[in-house]
């Protein structure tokens, strides 16, 4: 008999069970090696398309491809057990129709084997999400800030600064819940906003720059750990990895120019042969 015991991985439902409980830790990874740390704390792990941004150095998330998603999302489903791993559709490859959305959602599914996608928009997005949670497609919404939008909001801004402009952004997440999205993510709203969406809604919210008023908490994994160069304000640093990374290579560029590294001898346990 194996003495292992069984690790069973989150999914959608378990997540959508959590309104008003315990609240749901989120982050992002994208590779095997940061998913298997996060897995360990974290209910929610989002391969999201800040990828582009964060490990491609794009300037926005628009040229994100449906194919670094899934790469990205299977590396992510290797290195965790635990938590639910969640892919991000990328822009343009759902927008056009419901069945795009299908087609594009099943892919990710399928060659990922992950648990869930998200994707942007809030009453717009309505009839698809109800298409695809129809069809066995769980779905994370993702309302206020969308940054996929950029082209056309000009700018990564808070949202709902006035509150002539909050009615809008709560009918967005009152229509993803009712089309059946499982939870919905809120970025860069005020905390008013954020506490009177949250009561409102029968599924969790996830706050990104959205305060503690949320069901959870999503942030960019190197954001939070100081990596990024440009991180938003709302972003609290529980880490500052950037200097410590370009000391250790300093440190080995130091030493290889010097030829002052260690050899492989205690490894081998054999000296190299005099000549
Ligand atoms: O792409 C992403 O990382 C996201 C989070 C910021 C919520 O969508």
């Amino acid at each position: 008999m194996s003495t292992q015991q069984e690790i069973r991985r989150l999914t959608a439902p378990d997540i959508r069970a959590r309104k008003n409980g315990d609240p749901i830790v989120a982050l992002t990874s994208y590779h095997a090696h940061t998913a298997r740390l996060v897995d360990k704390y974290c209910d929610v792990i989002l391969v999201g398309d800040s990828l582009g941004m964060v490990m491609h150095g794009l300037e926005t998330t628009v040229p994100v491809t449906l194919e670094m998603m899934i790469l990205q999302g299977h590396a992510v489903m290797r290195g965790s057990q635990h938590a639910l791993v969640v892919v991000d559709m990328p822009f343009g490859s759902y927008e056009a129709s419901k069945e795009q959305a299908f087609a594009s959602a099943a892919r990710v599914l399928k060659e990922t084997t992950c648990g869930a996608i998200k994707l942007e928009g809030g009453a717009r997005m309505a009839e698809t999400i109800r298409f695809l949670a129809e069809r066995g497609v769980p779905v994370m919404a993702h309302v206020g800030l969308t940054p996929q939008a950029i082209n056309t909001i000009g700018s990564f801004r808070a949202q709902g600064r006035e509150e002539a402009d909050w009615a809008a952004i709560e009918n967005d997440a009152k229509a993803v819940s009712e089309a059946g999205a499982f939870s919905v993510v809120i970025e860069a709203v005020a905390e008013p906003l954020a506490r009177k969406i949250t009561g409102q809604i029968p599924i969790p919210t996830i706050g990104i720059g959205a305060s503690s008023a949320c069901d959870g908490q999503i942030l960019v994994l190197e954001d939070m750990l100081g990596l990024s160069p440009r991180v938003p304000k709302f972003v609290k640093r529980y880490g500052d990895l950037g200097p410590g990374i370009e000391a250790a290579i300093k440190g080995y560029a130091a030493e290889v120019r010097s030829r002052a590294f260690p050899g492989p001898d205690h490894v081998y346990g054999m000296k190299a042969k005099k000549p």
